[in-house]
């Protein structure tokens, strides 16, 4: 353990996915700026995050990114006293931009440097000091959040033990941390990650991506109808989405097939006589799903996720006699699994502003200066890897 100099400010990037984040962070709590370029329209043509146009859209935006950060400090770069970058799990390629920006800064600057594990940093947004506010990101001033899971002004740190639930587009896990650094994995996903269905089903719903958003907004219109089912894996914190995604595909593929087969009432009366002239008809496209419908699938969607979510979670606190539960990564910004989760947990629910839930760099900073408190530092040898498991750095 080491002690830090109070004021201790790290300048930190995160490239693992589709944002080039940037942000500086003093004493591991207070955002001094969070600067984050999303390339999600650039992405969402394809359906998804294209890798090689995520690398290339990193190196672009890397250097006014990182500046902007810097301007909101009074002494610029004499005011940073570390740096930090995601070394993984991600996308290889755009991992590699990041990591390589900051050793170039650390080296050039003759600051240390430490790699941050992304999963470890979702978890670390809960303890950054938004002041009950959300932190504005690309230099917009803060607005107010709808957020506060326990009022006042500041939140005290968690303290340990702790459950975390982590949920993004690539992991889903539950989490005992014992301490700083200290993780055991209770359960994970055999199957598609939570993030990663919100996105399948949506596709499937016609709903756009990203998926999660899209289907909370839809879910939020419905009149529940019919539920769809539960993979519960009892006696295991273990998860799985797949067949639930399947079950709404299925549910898609009976509606389109039915109304396929409905007579239209403009159709024309058969006849057993070919109609001269007329041509053999094309077979015809799917029908277009109908809006009421669809966001009914899309509320049964998130109910069914979570309800899994929250009873494993808050059966994973109750049993390790957790502090507190963090819920972490992109689905933390789900209100509706906000929400469930707080009024079923006997112990408060930490979740960060939707700013900080998903890829950000102020959390990387956050994870970063317990690392540097515990005395680690990365060697300029340390390399990406895009499949790290969260405990290993
Ligand atoms: O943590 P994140 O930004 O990136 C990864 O590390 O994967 O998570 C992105 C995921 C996407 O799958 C997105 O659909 C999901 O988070 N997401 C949501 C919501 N907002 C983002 N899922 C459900 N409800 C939301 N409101
Ligand atoms: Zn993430």
């Amino acid at each position: 353990m080491t002690t830090l100099p109070e004021g201790f400010t790290i300048l930190a990037l995160e490239t693992s996915c589709d944002e080039t984040a940037a942000a500086v962070v003093r004493d591991g709590r207070t955002i001094l700026s969070n600067v984050v370029a999303s390339q999600m329209d650039m992405h969402s043509r394809y359906g998804g995050v294209v890798p090689e146009v995520a690398s290339r859209q990193h190196i672009i935006s890397l250097v006014p990114v990182v500046r902007e950060a810097l301007a909101a400090l009074p002494g610029g770069w004499a005011d940073i006293h570390a740096v930090a970058a995601t070394h993984g799990p991600g996308l290889s390629g755009a991992l590699l931009t990041g990591l390589n920006a900051a050793k170039a800064i650390a080296w050039q600057r003759g600051l240390p440097f430490v790699g941050v594990n992304h999963l470890e940093s979702h978890i670390y947004a809960s303890w950054l000091d938004t002041g009950g506010r959300e932190p504005g990101t690309g230099g917009r001033p803060p607005a107010p959040g709808p957020w506060p899971p326990i009022p006042g002004p500041s939140l005290p740190a968690p303290e340990f033990p702790l459950v975390a639930l982590v949920v993004s587009g690539g992991h889903t896990l539950l989490a005992l941390l014992r301490d700083h650094g200290d993780y055991t994995i209770l359960g994970q996903t055999r199957d598609d990650a939570v993030g990663e269905a919100f996105d399948k089903v949506a596709r499937i719903l016609g709903l756009g991506y990203p998926g999660g958003p899209a289907i909370q907004q839809a879910a939020q219109n419905a009149q529940p109808a019919g539920a769809l089912p539960r993979a519960w894996l009892r006696d295991s914190y273990d998860f799985s989405f797949s067949g639930l995604k399947t079950a709404v595909l299925h549910k898609v593929q009976e509606r389109q097939e039915r109304e396929l087969r409905m007579p239209k009432l403009d159709a024309k009366p058969k006849t057993d006589r070919p109609v001269s002239g007329s041509q053999p008809s094309a077979p015809s496209p799917p029908p277009a799903l109908d809006a009421v419908w669809v966001s009914q699938i899309a509320h049964a969607f998130q109910e069914s996720v979570v309800d899994v979510l929250s009873t494993k979670t808050v059966d994973a606190a109750r049993q390790h006699g957790a502090t507190a539960i963090i819920l972490a990564g992109g689905v933390a910004a789900n209100t509706r699994l906000r929400a469930e989760l707080s009024r079923r947990a006997a112990v408060p629910v930490r979740f960060p502003p939707i700013a900080l839930c998903t890829d950000n760099a102020a959390m990387v900073a956050a994870a970063a200066f317990y690392r540097f408190q515990a005395g680690a530092q990365s060697g300029w040898d340390l390399d990406v890897t895009p499949n790290l498991k969260l405990g290993m750095s």
